[in-house]
């Protein structure tokens, strides 16, 4: 019998989700979200972005979550915060995402949704939180210390699912044990004060992990990533930038020449071909040649987004009111959850 929590078994579960979204898509409520750290890059476009869209148009109970409280697990400043939330409403809208059909929200804004954390604490001990997998790989690639805040946010995770009774969750497998966590959380409090939350599973994104321009995971701190925001001209420079290796003919080897695969994987998802095609096409045009491809693919398959992201950035008061429509209506549900959870614990004064 394989373990609940392996992830094969999640995979399993995500398929079958996968199925009643399709025939049933309003008993599903999705949440997810991102830290806003800085500007989203086709990484988050191709990894979660796109499918966001197709939830919301599938008629799925959607919301977009800016983690802003997150920004403070690894990092001791809360710099540029207030002009990153404000840009990654652009993007999210560049994008497609409906803000008549998506509730965008910022979780600082709602604070009875981050009020749930005093009893979701109560339900999980201290070994459990300090074994998470992805809290010691956060912690070691940022360097920082585990802050109370590093070693509970998972906890926090499940608030941000659990206040508006989210029951899919579109993550990658390294979010898997923070899914796992929301799961038990919510049946612990179920079991010990009746039933107020539901199960919760990850939607496992089909698309394989896009790598930044150099083969590398796609990073801001490497230089490889190309962001939805950025204009051709920036998209050219970087593309031209980014290292390739000095043998002429063009092909697809992403262990041996990470550089010329990472362009061929880009050029690939924003055409649709596959990066076999693509080598065999260039062959010996060269690095020039690719790079000229490349160039060419992602400002094509992005010139609608960013002309709409354009239209937006020169309307600020239209994101602000975009983002203060969203945390009303965050607020709405999440006093409305505080308030059952305080019948369910009998705390009704
Ligand atoms: N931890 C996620 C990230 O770092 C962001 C996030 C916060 C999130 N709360 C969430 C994702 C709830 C899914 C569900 O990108």
């Amino acid at each position: 019998m394989p373990n609940e929590n392996s992830y094969e078994v999640a995979l399993q579960k995500s398929n079958a989700i996968r199925e009643g979204l399709a025939k049933t898509p309003d008993k599903f409520t999705m949440l997810t979200g991102d830290r806003p750290t800085g500007r989203l890059h086709l990484g988050h476009y191709f990894g979660t972005l796109k499918s966001r869209v197709e939830l919301q148009d599938m008629a799925v109970h959607t919301n977009v979550l800016i983690a802003d409280y997150q920004v403070i697990t690894d990092r001791d400043t809360t710099e540029h915060i207030q002009d990153n939330v404000y840009n990654m409403v652009m993007d999210y809208l560049a994008c497609g995402i409906d803000p008549d059909k998506t509730m965008i929200y910022a979780h600082s804004a709602v604070p009875a949704a981050n009020q749930l954390m005093l009893p979701f604490l109560s339900l999980v001990s201290e070994a459990e939180l300090a074994r998470n997998p992805t809290v010691k790989a956060e912690m070691e690639a940022s360097g920082h210390e585990l802050t109370g805040l590093l070693l509970t946010y998972p906890v926090h995770q499940a608030c941000d699912i659990l206040f508006c009774k989210g029951n899919v969750v579109p993550v990658g497998r390294d979010q898997l044990p923070h899914i796992e966590l929301t799961r038990t959380i919510a049946r612990r409090f179920n079991n010990r004060y009746g039933k107020v939350f539901p199960e919760v599973d990850a939607l496992l994104s089909e698309t394989p992990l896009l790598p930044g321009l150099d083969g590398r995971k796609m990073s801001k701190s490497y230089g490889n990533a190309i962001n939805i925001s950025m204009t051709a001209e920036e998209t050219a420079k970087r593309i031209k930038k980014s290292q390739t290796d000095s043998e002429r003919m063009i092909t697809f080897d992403p262990e041996n020449r990470p550089g010329v695969s990472g362009l061929l994987s880009t050029a690939a998802i924003c055409t649709g071909r596959s990066e076999v095609e693509i080598a065999e096409e260039i062959g010996m045009g060269g690095s020039g040649q690719l790079k000229k491809y490349v160039t060419e693919a992602v400002n094509e398959y992005f010139a609608p987004i960013r002309e709409r992201r354009q239209r937006y950035e020169n309307d600020l008061d239209y994101v602000k009111d975009v983002l203060h429509e969203g945390n009303r209506r965050a607020n709405e549900i999440a006093e409305q959850t505080l308030g059952e959870v305080q019948d369910a614990m009998g705390m009704v004064y």
